[in-house]
Formats: C-alpha cells, structure tokens, sequence
C-alpha cells in the first residue's frame, strides 16, 4: 500500500510544470487527485496519460480567481472521489511590474493568483476537513516570499502573503488536525525557467552563471518539488504545520553581496 491510498487531493495549475509533477507524484503515492486548470487541453492530456497508467486522476477545468469555479471544483472532486484530504495551491505566475506604473486591475490580477486562490481553495476545503477530523493543505509560495530581486513586484509581495496566510491557517485550525505548510521553490526547471534563459543574449551563458551560483550547482527539477509536497501531505509529516520549506538547491542560505 502507498503512503496517500485512500485520500483525495486537489491540485491547481495541475496541467503543466509544478502543478503537473504534483499530480504525478501523488497519484503515485496512492491519491485519488483532481486537477485543476485553465488549460483544459493540457490538463485533460495529462489526466489521460496518468489514468492509462492505472492512477486515479480527475481533470477539472477551472479558474483558481473565480469563487464559483473553485467551489464548483471542489463539489465535483467530491462526487468523484468522495472528501478532499488534501489541497495543494500551486497555480501561480510571475509578475513583473513597475510599482508607480502599475494598474490597480493588474495588482487585483495578480493578487487573485498568486495569494487570494488559495484562500478560496481552503475556504471550500477546511469545513469538511474540521468535520472529518484532519486535512493537509500545502501552499506552493516562492523563494521570493524571503528574498527577492529586482522588478518582481508585485509577485514577491503576494507570495510572502501567502507564507503569512500559511502561517494564520495553520494556527487557527491546528486544533483540528488540519496542517498547513508552504514550500518555497527556488528556481525550478518549467516552461517559464526555459522560455527566461532562451531570451537572454546569451541563452547557455545565462544558465551557466544561474547553475554557478547555485550551491548545489543545479537547479530543481519539478518532481523534486513534487516529493516535497508528498512528504508534507503525508503521515510521515504528521508534526509539521505553519512551516515554510525552501527547495531551492541553497540559494536561500547564501549571502549574494
Ligand atoms: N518555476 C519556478 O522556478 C518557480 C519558482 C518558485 C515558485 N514557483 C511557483 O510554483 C507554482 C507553479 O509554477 P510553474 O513554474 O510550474 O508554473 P507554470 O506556468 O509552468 O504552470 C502554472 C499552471 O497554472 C495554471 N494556471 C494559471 N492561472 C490559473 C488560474 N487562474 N486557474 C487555474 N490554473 C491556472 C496554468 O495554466 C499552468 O498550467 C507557481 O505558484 C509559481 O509561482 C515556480
């Protein structure tokens, strides 16, 4: 028996990078896994591919910034698979605004992604899971929640918020079992990472200097953030809530001046 049989989670952005390894790796791990996203060409693949392979996957098309089509999302799960054990708030995107030039619907849109959904993802998940007696809820924030670079605004304000909402959750419904904890990814091999270093001057030369400073002289893959969430969510990871994991081949620990 694999250590998630019989639970069900929901992970968002699930079609592709991150998200996709999540879905991957959990549904490995035993999971019944609903996957959401935008991408329903995507995601409908993905689900297909897994489900050839004997796993449990569910693709949901839905928009994480929409209240309605998360609480639709997550009333589908659960007549497919019965009640959500697990959320996994991974959909998210980089954000790259100047603070005075800025619109306040881009702030809201960006704010809507990357640290209101998963709010909302929680709020239609805690009430069955404080019922039931536990859940695991995991948020895929960012090294930039703690350190950050310039032109990430507002992307690195959103995700220390979200390190902050992990943190509150954590807190107020630890009584009941419920865990809540978030990895912070360092730079991770996806489509966004690639697409980046092939629009440098010099594509190899980028990666190169990226890879020199890292510590681990690689950067992760998305499955090595995957294994992290599958460890947070399971029983092996029973006494850990509120904590914030960085995956991020040691960046975080070093001092670049
Ligand atoms: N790739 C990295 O280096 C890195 C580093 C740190 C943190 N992160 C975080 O990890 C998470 C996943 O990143 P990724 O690089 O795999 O991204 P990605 O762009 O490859 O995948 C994101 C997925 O989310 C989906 N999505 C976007 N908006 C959505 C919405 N409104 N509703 C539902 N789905 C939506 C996309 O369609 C896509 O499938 C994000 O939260 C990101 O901020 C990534």
């Amino acid at each position: 028996m694999n250590r998630l049989t019989g639970t069900t989670a929901i992970v968002t952005g699930g079609a592709q990078g991150i998200g996709a390894a999540i879905v991957t790796r959990l549904a490995q791990d035993g999971a019944r896994v609903a996957s959401l996203d935008i991408d329903a060409a995507r995601g409908q693949a993905l689900a297909a591919d897994l489900q050839s392979q004997g796993l449990n996957v569910l693709f949901i098309s839905a928009d994480v910034t929409i209240e309605d089509d998360i609480r639709r999302a997550v009333e589908t799960t659960e007549a497919h698979f019965g009640p959500v054990d697990i959320l996994i708030n991974n959909a998210g995107r980089n954000a790259y605004f100047d603070a005075a030039a800025m619109s306040s619907d881009d702030w809201d849109a960006s704010m809507a992604l990357n640290l209101k959904a998963a709010w909302l993802g929680a709020k239609y998940v805690l009430p069955s899971m404080k019922r039931r007696g536990g859940g695991s809820i995991v948020n895929i924030s960012s090294l930039h929640a703690r350190l950050t670079t310039e032109g990430m605004f507002p992307y690195a304000a959103a995700k220390a918020g979200l390190t902050g909402l992990t943190r509150s959750l954590a807190l107020d419904y630890g009584a009941f079992n419920i865990r809540v904890n978030a990895i912070l990814p360092g730079w991770t091999r996806t489509a966004g990472v690639d697409d980046w270093f092939s629009r440098q001057p010099d594509p190899a030369a980028a990666e190169r200097r990226v890879i020199d400073t890292q510590p681990l002289r690689r950067i992760a893959s998305p499955a090595d953030v995957a294994s992290v969430a599958a460890f947070l969510v399971s029983a092996d990871a029973s006494a850990i809530t509120g904590a914030e994991i960085a995956v991020d081949c040691g960046l975080g620990a070093k001092y670049a001046g």
